[in-house]
């Protein structure tokens, strides 16, 4: 059949090209490719009539003429200027034959991820289609026909094909709704709309390194004269189906459409019916069609997301509406912006809540920025909650808290909006508090009527709390919250009940009565009760504050209040990034295209400015977990005291240097403390060479030991990076024992040998310019040159070569040593060789700056024979008793026990992803120092750097932070917190395999 119709294409058009059958209906369609263009041939069905093709052709024409920046097709017109011919097919049919310029792209039913700013792009798309569309007139648009959503009343006769009873039901329901708007719907303008696009008529762009872009709107083929709100409703229903947060997702698409094409708030109220309207016509005419059908198991598969969109349980449909309204900066209710008005004119004339004016009063903080509360942000305790800002008590004042702002304290289960404990939370304070003693009384600023009253006790909900109605003069309707009362209330007070103004209204509850909070009332003000009733949310998701801004502003006026007083303004990202940037150098680097600002941590949790969570799997400077209350405590404790120095005797100084050396072999027995990895390491090298008498050092290429001087000198990911000082000439370089993608693979099993004799080559280099070898330096599993685990055997073998050539061995252990490997301690464990000096850093501090160098007795004594030793902070009193207090809690807390416990799970679940994704080359690591090596090619090991890259920004964007290393910055860094547990493995498990997905999709 191709064939044939290849030779019309010839014969009409002058193309020649490959055709290749592409789905359709009722049409034949063909993919035609030449060399450098790709065109669709369109065969219509026999009996197709030249209007409908006339009216396609029509539109696509004027949609490109008046809107050029509609990514629709163009038509190519055959040499004597037709949109389309007739043409007997083969079996001497006429058909009408059309052509069409090919857009680029994949489907978006194909694409992933489907973001939801490439929602509000398809959104934005539509709305400039219809809007082009408008003036578009056509005789054949007025069609009656199934899928026209103003006529789909037809499912009510089809209904009984739906068999099961609560699926009828709910058909049923959604078809009374949809029966009900129908005058409104009618009374619309019916204008050309596109009819149909669904998730195969939109085309995509996008790959690992360029966002997704909408560039086709296909297949006019269901155009008719609608409501433009259908069209979008159509949309929609596609848009929705597979997004996890559909509310959200429709809000993108309808904020999207309306920057184009403006819509009203009725025509907005209209489209979650429709959308589910649309969805109804759908499951029921694939259920008409697979009775037709019976043996075409697709036409039952293909209903199931339709039908588990249509079961799931959404947001409440008022609440959508408000939502809708808001995302396209609507008023959430018509009367929101009179009830404002009114309130704002009154302002400094309610009575006053607390029976006195409030100017002066005090505002305190509560934020993530500035305040330290709770302890734990997973969890607030009964006892914290009663404390919570007393430090801003003022004996017998009122003190009050801000609106807008973003608070750690909400740590109840039921503020968390996902599967994880790094899922988004809800954090947005969005009512005044004031803080004052218990039973104080408050009044009702302005009168109203009692519209719920109730004691709720639950451990941090509201205990007694009351919801007053008011009308404006105009008769326009708002409401008043009132909680953390005493429950008295409920027995002084009935819904229905009317409040005047300035009447005793309640008293503050202490903690036994208010939920368990510090004596308080929590204050606001809300525009609608759609979708909330009395249950209304007092903590808003900052995602989604467009939505509660709109629905609860600010109360301040009803506080005869400025509401710059109350209001809280979360700092800048934006601002911090530019302000670093006028003052830090350049080459201080962010991490992610979009950096991360984090201001609090707990264990293996990181929050923004915001308190959005993160699963920090990427720091190993916090190694027992942020904020460790027993390091606070050591730390406060140590600064109440004294902070000096080693050269006065001090109790704390000998504990550090005894715990440390109880963790090392035999003869490694005395500690240098110092300020960090760098630091240690100039020290290590100046102990090699007076122990030896020689400069000369060897070690693996693509190491990292610090950055200062010295520590640059050895570093060759440094002095060989772009710009870099170079190899000195007292460096000798060897390949990193890789047995991955290096020069000796796993298949060879002499390959530890192979790698360890290249010393002895370094070795007569040394010898062959006069030089003297003092020794050789490695971290001990190599981590910016990719989480390399070298083969056993091949320290070991090493140690002994550079030993016999009379050089000392150092280890530097800053990312392998404290129990991060879990069933070892220190790195050269597993390999069972023996360093004469090992070098320790920052896990040691949990980020305070400690170093340490821990060596023989032979060697300090050489060293001994030179100047003193001295480091002003090394060895600081402070610093002992941090890094003593690390280290005993790796053991109180079994750390290393955890880390090798959540590094099996972990290694497994990336091996099982291996199994799945062919992006993955090699999984590697020991507890929790785990590289996951990215290729685009299996047997190339071609790194994958473009994918790496990908990984490490949309893992982000899921709230984990990782991230990239080795020599094509190809493989994924995991080196979290020892303090990891199962939830926070699964949860990079399941993202990851998420993200991988994408991954194949976009590199298909
Ligand atoms: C293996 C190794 N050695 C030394 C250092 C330098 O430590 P610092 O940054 O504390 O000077 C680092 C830092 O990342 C390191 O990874």
């Amino acid at each position: 059949m191709s064939t044939y119709w290849q030779a019309a294409l010839k014969t009409h058009w002058g193309i020649e090209a490959d055709l290749t059958r592409l789905d359709g209906e009722y049409d034949l369609n063909f993919l035609a490719e030449t060399e450098g263009q790709a065109y669709v041939l369109k065969v219509m069905r026999p009996g197709c009539e030249a209007e409908f093709v006339a009216l396609q052709c029509g539109a696509f024409g004027h949609i490109s003429a008046s809107a050029p920046d509609v990514p629709v097709p163009n038509i190519v017109n055959t040499p004597s200027g037709e949109n389309y011919i007739e043409v007997s097919d083969e079996a001497g049919d006429r058909r009408l034959v059309w052509l069409l310029e090919k857009c680029e792209g994949r489907v978006y039913a194909e694409t992933l991820p489907k973001t939801l700013a490439l929602v509000a792009e398809v959104g934005a798309k539509l709305g400039a289609m219809d809007l082009a569309l408008a003036d578009f007139t056509h005789p054949a648009l007025a069609r009656d026909f199934k899928w026209n959503l103003m006529q789909a009343g037809w499912i009510r006769d089809a209904l009984d094909a739906i068999t099961q009873p609560a699926r009828r039901a709910l058909l049923g329901e959604i078809l009374a709704e949809y029966e009900a708007l129908l005058p409104v719907l009618t009374a619309l303008p019916q204008v050309a709309i596109h009819n149909d696009l669904n998730d195969y008529n939109i085309l995509v762009s996008g790959s690992l390194t360029a966002a997704p872009h909408v560039t086709g709107l296909i297949d006019l083929g269901d155009m008719c004269a609608s409501p433009r709100i259908c069209d979008l409703a159509i949309a929609c229903a596609y848009l929705v189906l597979d997004q996890d947060a559909p509310e959200q997702a429709l809000a993108a698409a309808v904020a999207g459409y309306h920057e184009a094409y403006p819509l009203t708030g009725d025509e907005l109220d209209l489209l979650w019916p429709l959308v589910r309207m649309r969805l109804a016509v759908s499951v029921v005419n694939s259920t008409l069609m697979a009775k037709e059908t019976p043996d075409d198991p697709y036409v039952v598969i293909s209903q199931a997301p339709a039908w588990a969109f249509l079961e799931r349980e959404v947001e409440d449909a008022g609440l959508l509406r408000a939502r809708l309204r808001a995302a396209c900066g609507l008023a959430v209710v018509e009367a929101a912006p009179r009830v404002m008005a009114w309130i704002e004119s009154e302002r400094g004339n309610f009575a006053p809540l607390f029976g006195r004016d409030l100017s002066d009063a005090p505002m305190g903080s509560l934020s993530v920025e500035n305040s330290a509360s709770p302890i734990n942000p997973f969890d607030l305790p009964l006892e914290e909650a009663a404390v919570v800002g007393t430090e801003y008590d003022i004996e017998g004042g009122i003190w009050l808290g801000y609106y807008n702002e973003p608070r750690l304290i909400y740590t109840a289960s039921f503020f968390r909006r996902g599967p994880w404990k790094a899922s988004n939370r809800r954090t947005v304070h969005i009512a005044v508090d004031g803080f004052a003693a218990a039973q104080t009384k408050i009044y009702a600023p302005l009168a109203g009527r009692v519209h719920v009253v109730e004691y709720r006790p639950a451990h941090l909900d509201y205990g007694g709390v009351v919801i007053l109605e008011h009308a404006t003069p105009a008769g326009d309707k708002f409401y008043t919250l009132y909680g953390h009362l005493n429950p008295e209330l409920c027995e002084r007070l009935s819904v229905g009940d009317i409040v005047p103004k300035g009447a005793l209204l309640a008293h503050l509850g202490d903690k036994t009565q208010s939920g368990g909070w510090a004596p308080h009332v929590h204050f606001q003000l809300a525009l609608t009760t759609d979708g909330m009733g009395g249950d209304w949310p007092g903590v808003a998701d900052p995602d989604e504050m467009y939505l509660w801004g709109a629905v609860c502003p600010n109360p301040a006026a009803l506080l005869n209040l400025p509401d710059e007083k109350t209001g809280y303004v979360t700092r800048d990202k934006e601002v911090v990034q530019a302000e670093r940037h006028a003052r830090f150098a350049r080459n201080l680097k962010l991490s992610y295209a979009e950096p991360v600002m984090l201001l609090r941590g707990w264990k293996h949790h990181l929050f923004d400015e915001w308190g959005r969570p993160y699963l920090d799997a990427y720091n190993n400077v916090p190694h027992v977990g942020h904020a460790h209350p027993r390091i606070q405590a050591v730390a406060a404790d140590q600064l109440k005291r004294m902070n000096s120095n080693t050269r006065y005797l001090h109790p704390a100084q000998v504990a550090f240097a005894e715990k440390i050396t109880q963790k090392m072999p035999e003869g490694l027995d005395v500690c240098y403390f110092v300020n960090s990895g760098s630091e240690a390491n100039e020290l290590a090298l100046r102990l090699a060479r007076a122990a030896t008498g020689g400069r000369d050092m060897i070690t693996p290429d693509h190491g990292y030991h610090g950055n200062t001087t010295g520590a640059i000198d050895i570093s060759a990911y440094k002095f060989n990076a772009k710009g870099g000082v170079g190899q000195p000439d007292w460096v000798q370089l060897v390949d990193v024992a890789d047995d991955y993608r290096g020069r000796y693979r796993r298949d060879d099993p002499e390959r530890a040998e192979k790698y360890a004799a290249q010393v002895n080559e370094a070795v007569e280099r040394i010898q062959a310019k006069g030089g003297k070898l003092a020794g050789f330096i490695a971290e001990t599993f190599p981590s910016v040159g990719g989480q390399i685990i070298p083969p056993k055997g091949y320290l070991p073998a090493v140690y002994e070569h550079i030993r016999a050539a009379g050089g000392v061995c150092i280890a530097d252990e800053v990312q392998t040593g404290l129990g991060r490997l879990g069933a070892y301690y220190f790195g050269f464990e597993e390999q069972g060789a023996l360093p004469d000096i090992v070098v320790l850093g920052k896990p040691i501090g949990n980020g305070h700056p400690i170093g340490a160098v821990v060596t023989t007795r032979a060697i300090s004594e050489a060293f001994a024979q030179g100047p003193e030793y001295f480091s002003t902070f090394g060895g600081s009193t402070l610093s002992c008793r941090i890094g003593t207090e690390v280290l005993d809690i790796v053991d109180d807390e079994g750390l290393a026990e955890n880390a090798c416990v959540m590094g099996n799970r972990l290694l497994d679940g990336l091996r099982r992803l291996q199994g799945k994704h062919a992006v993955i080359g090699d999984v590697r690591g020991y507890g929790l120092f785990i590289g996951v090596d990215l290729v685009s090619d299996l047997v190339a090991r071609t790194p994958a750097t473009d994918v790496a890259d990908y990984v490490k920004n949309r893992m982000r964007e899921h709230r984990i932070l990782l991230g990239c290393e080795g020599p094509f910055d190809n493989i994924l860094k995991i080196r979290p917190p020892l303090t990891i547990d199962e939830e926070g493995v699964d949860m990079i498990l399941a993202v990851l395999a998420e993200v991988l997905t994408e991954v194949d999709a976009l590199s298909a």
